[in-house]
C-alpha cells in the first residue's frame, strides 16, 4: 500500500465521511469501584454476546458531513490517509475554539476530534500514521496536551490510544446518563503529553 497522510480542508469532508467509523462491539471494559472508589477502580475486559455494531455517525450528531453547520471549523485540522487516491482513513483535531466544550476554554490543549480507518485495512498502521499527524499538528499549535474521548464499549480504540502513549485521565460513569441508547456507556478520556 502506498500510504500517505495529507492535511485537507473542509471541502474534503465528503471524502472524509466516506471512511466508515463503525465497528463491532465484541467486548467492553467493565468498570468496578473498589470500596466506593476510595480504593480506586478496576477495568476488566469482558465479552459481549451478541456483538453489536456501533456507528458514531448514525447518532444525533450526524457525522462529518454536518460539522460545517454545527461548528466553527477555523481551528480544526482534517487529515486523510490515502492509498493512491483512495481515502482509507481520516482524522480531525481542534484547538482554541470556544464552542468545543471538550477544550474547556484552554489554549494549551488540542482535542483529537475523530479518527477512523476503513474496516478492511484496520490494524495495518494507518491509525498510527494519522495519530502522528495529529500530534505534529497539535505541537505546531503550541499545545502541551492532546485530549481524546472514547467509551468503555470501544475496546480497540482504548488499546490504540494506550499504544499511542495516551494515559487514562478520566472515568465518567455518569457522562451519558441522559442520552438514550448510550446511557450504559462509560466515558473514558485519554490524555497525551505533547
Ligand atoms: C481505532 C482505530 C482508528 C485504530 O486504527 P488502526 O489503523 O486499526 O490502528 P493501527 O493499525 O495503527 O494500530 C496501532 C496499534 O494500536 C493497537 N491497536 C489497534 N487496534 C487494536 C485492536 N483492535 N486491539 C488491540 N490493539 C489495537 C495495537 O497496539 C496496534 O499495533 P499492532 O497492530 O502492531 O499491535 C480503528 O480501530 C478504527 O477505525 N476504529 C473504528 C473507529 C473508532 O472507533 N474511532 C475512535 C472513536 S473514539
Amino acid at each position: 500500500m502506498a500510504l500517505k497522510v495529507v492535511e485537507v480542508g473542509p471541502d474534503r469532508l465528503e471524502d472524509y465521511a466516506g471512511v466508515p467509523i463503525s465497528f463491532q462491539v465484541e467486548s467492553i471494559l467493565k468498570i468496578d469501584l473498589v470500596d466506593s472508589g476510595l480504593g480506586g477502580a478496576t477495568l476488566e475486559e469482558v465479552p459481549i454476546k451478541p456483538a453489536y455494531l456501533k456507528d458514531y455517525d448514525a447518532g444525533e450528531d450526524g457525522g462529518p458531513g454536518r460539522w460545517p453547520e454545527r461548528f466553527d471549523l477555523a481551528k480544526f485540522a482534517f487529515f486523510l490517509a490515502l492509498d493512491g487516491n483512495r481515502p482509507v482513513g481520516a482524522a480531525a483535531a481542534v484547538y482554541d475554539t470556544p464552542d468545543i466544550h471538550m477544550l474547556s476554554g484552554r489554549r494549551d490543549m488540542a482535542v483529537l476530534w475523530d479518527i477512523r480507518v476503513r474496516p478492511d485495512v484496520r490494524r495495518s498502521g494507518i491509525g498510527a500514521r494519522l495519530f502522528e499527524g495529529v500530534v505534529e499538528w497539535s505541537r505546531g499549535k503550541q499545545c502541551r496536551l492532546l485530549k481524546i474521548e472514547t467509551q468503555n464499549v470501544n475496546v480497540p480504540a482504548c488499546h490504540f490510544y494506550s499504544r499511542m502513549g495516551g494515559r487514562l485521565g478520566e472515568i465518567n460513569r455518569y457522562a451519558y446518563a441522559g442520552h438514550p441508547g448510550v446511557a450504559h456507556e462509560v466515558m473514558l478520556v485519554w490524555y497525551l503529553n505533547l
